[in-house]
C-alpha cells in the first residue's frame, strides 16, 4: 500500500447542502420496495438462474409481498427475454404487482424490450446511461451534450414504442448510471431531459443510484437531498434509490436517502449483487420494524428465505449476516448470556421487547430461542445452568452450578469444542450419578479433560 494514498486516490467532493434538513428526519413509513434480485443480482452471479430458478425466486418475492419486480434485461438473452414472456403469457403476475425491465440506450435493445412486455397489464421500461465525468470521457467519448441527446432520442422512442401499445399501463424509470460519482448538476439535467422527452405528467420514476459507492452516506444523502428539492415541481414523479455497498455502507445510505427524500429503494435479498452487493432489502426492511415500522414484506420464515436464495444464487449466506446468519441470535459470552437468560425471563407475552442483546425477538423471523445460548469456553456458569433448566428441567443450586461450570470448562479448553446441552447433562450426571454415565460421552469427556 501506499504511503500518501492522496497520490492516487482522491476524497469525494462534498456536496456543500448548508440547509440540510435529512439529519432531523426520521423514517416513519415503509418506501416503496423495488427487488432487482432477477436483474441487477443475477447479472453478478458466477451461474445466473435458469427459468426454474428465476421463477422459484419470483414466486417468492410475490410470497414476501413484493409489489414492483425487476425482472429482468430481456434484450441480453434468449432466456430472459423468455422469462418475461412466460410471466405474461401464463398470467403469473398478481394485478397489484408490476413488472419492471432494464435496458441501455440503444434502439434496437429498446425495441426488443418494449416487445418483450407486450400484454402486461402495466409495465415499467427502466432505461439507464451513464453520466459521471470518468465514463463521458474514458468508456463513451461523449461530451454533456452528446450524453443529453442520447437520454432525449431514447427516451422519445420509448414513448413512440409505449403509445403504440396502449393495453399496457406503462411507467418510465429513468436512471443516471453512476449518479454517486457524477456532477449533481449533469445528473439533474440528463433526468429533465428523460422527464420532458418521456412528458410532463406522466407516471415516471428517477432511480439515483450509487454504482459504486464512493463516499459516505451522508455525502450521499446530501445529493438525493439535493436532487429531491430540485426535481419536486415534477407531480408525476417518484425518487427512488439503488445502493450498492462498495464501502459496506449500504444499508446506511439507503436509509439516510429515505430521510433525505427517497420513497423507493432497490435493492435484493441479502444484498446480492454486483462485487460487494447491492443494498440488502432485508436488512432495510427488519431495521425499519425494529424501530416499530411495518416495512410492509415478511420475513416471518426468514430461513426458508435464506434456503431458497441461497438455492437461486448458488451462493451462501455468511453466519454473522445481520437477522438471518446461523449465528445472529446466539450469545457464547457469559455476560451476555447472563442478560439474555434474564432479559427473556423478564420479558412477557404481548409487552415491548428488550431483551439485552437481542434487537429483534427471533421468534418473529420464525427462529427460536434454542440457539439463543450456546456454551463454549467464553461462556460462564450462568449459561450452562439456563441449557440444562430450558432442555432438561433441571434447576442447579449455586454450589452445582460452580462444580459443574469447572469441569465443563476443563472440557472445552481440552478438547476446544462447545459443549451441547446433551453434553452438559453427561457431565453433571458423571457428577452426580456416576454410574449412569459410565459408558458414555461424558466419561470420554471427563478423561480427555483429566488427561490434558
Ligand atoms: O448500479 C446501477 O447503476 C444500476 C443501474 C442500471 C440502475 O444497476
Ligand atoms: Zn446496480
Amino acid at each position: 500500500m501506499l504511503s500518501q494514498p492522496h497520490t492516487k486516490y482522491r476524497a469525494a467532493a462534498p456536496v456543500g447542502l448548508s440547509s440540510r434538513t435529512w439529519p432531523d428526519r426520521a423514517i416513519t413509513e415503509a418506501p416503496r420496495w423495488l427487488s432487482t434480485d432477477l436483474r441487477d443480482g443475477n447479472q453478478a452471479l458466477a451461474q445466473p438462474m435458469d427459468a426454474a430458478r428465476k421463477l422459484r425466486m419470483f414466486e417468492l418475492l410475490l410470497r414476501l409481498g413484493f409489489k414492483e419486480i425487476e425482472v429482468g434485461y430481456p434484450a441480453s438473452s434468449q432466456v430472459e427475454y423468455a422469462f418475461v414472456r412466460r410471466l405474461i403469457e401464463e398470467g403469473r403476475i398478481p394485478d397489484d404487482v408490476t413488472i419492471q425491465v432494464m435496458v441501455p440506450a440503444r434502439e434496437d435493445l429498446i425495441e426488443q424490450t418494449v416487445q418483450s412486455l407486450a400484454g402486461a397489464r402495466r409495465a415499467i421500461v427502466h432505461l439507464y446511461n451513464a453520466v459521471a465525468p470518468v465514463w463521458r470521457r474514458v468508456v463513451f467519448g461523449m461530451n454533456v451534450t452528446q450524453t443529453m441527446h442520447l437520454i432525449e432520442r431514447h427516451v422519445a422512442l420509448i414513448r413512440r414504442l409505449t403509445d403504440a401499445m396502449p393495453e399496457t399501463q406503462w411507467v418510465l424509470q429513468y436512471s443516471p448510471e453512476t449518479f454517486s460519482a457524477a456532477e449533481l448538476a449533469v445528473s439533474l439535467k440528463a433526468c429533465e431531459t428523460a422527464i420532458a422527452a418521456w412528458g410532463e405528467g406522466r407516471e415516471i420514476i428517477i432511480n439515483l443510484p450509487s454504482t459504486v459507492e464512493c463516499a459516505t452516506p451522508n455525502v450521499f444523502a446530501d445529493q438525493i437531498e439535493w436532487m429531491a428539492r430540485a426535481l419536486a415541481r415534477h407531480p408525476a414523479l417518484t425518487l427512488s434509490v439503488h445502493p450498492h455497498n462498495d464501502r459496506g455502507t449500504g444499508t446506511a445510505a439507503a436509509e439516510l436517502a429515505l430521510m433525505a427524500g427517497a420513497r423507493r429503494v432497490e435493492g435484493c435479498l441479502f444484498g446480492n449483487g454486483e462485487r460487494t452487493g447491492n443494498l440488502d432489502l432485508v436488512n432495510v426492511a427488519l431495521n425499519l420494524y425494529t424501530q416499530g415500522v411495518s416495512p410492509g414484506l415478511d420475513f416471518s420464515a426468514i430461513d426458508e428465505v435464506r434456503r431458497t436464495v441461497e438455492h437461486c444464487n448458488q451462493l451462501p449466506v455468511a453466519a454473522r449476516h445481520p437477522y438471518a446468519g446461523d449465528l445472529v441470535y446466539t450469545a457464547f459470552s457469559g455476560t451476555h448470556q447472563d442478560a439474555i437468560r434474564k432479559g427473556l425471563a423478564a420479558h412477557s407475552e404481548g409487552g415491548q421487547w428488550e431483551v439485552p442483546y437481542l434487537p429483534i425477538d427471533p421468534r418473529d423471523l420464525g427462529r427460536s430461542y434454542d440457539a439463543v445460548i450456546r456454551v463454549n469456553s467464553q461462556s460462564g456458569k450462568g449459561g450452562i445452568a439456563y441449557l440444562l433448566e430450558r432442555d432438561h428441567g433441571l434447576v442447579l443450586s449455586r454450589e452445582r452450578q460452580r462444580s459443574l461450570g469447572g469441569l465443563a470448562q476443563r472440557v472445552m479448553d481440552a478438547e476446544g469444542r462447545e459443549l451441547t446441552s446433551a453434553d452438559l447433562l453427561a457431565l453433571y450426571r458423571l457428577q452426580h450419578t456416576p454410574y449412569e454415565a459410565a459408558n458414555g460421552a461424558a466419561a470420554q469427556a471427563q478423561s480427555g479433560a483429566e488427561a490434558a
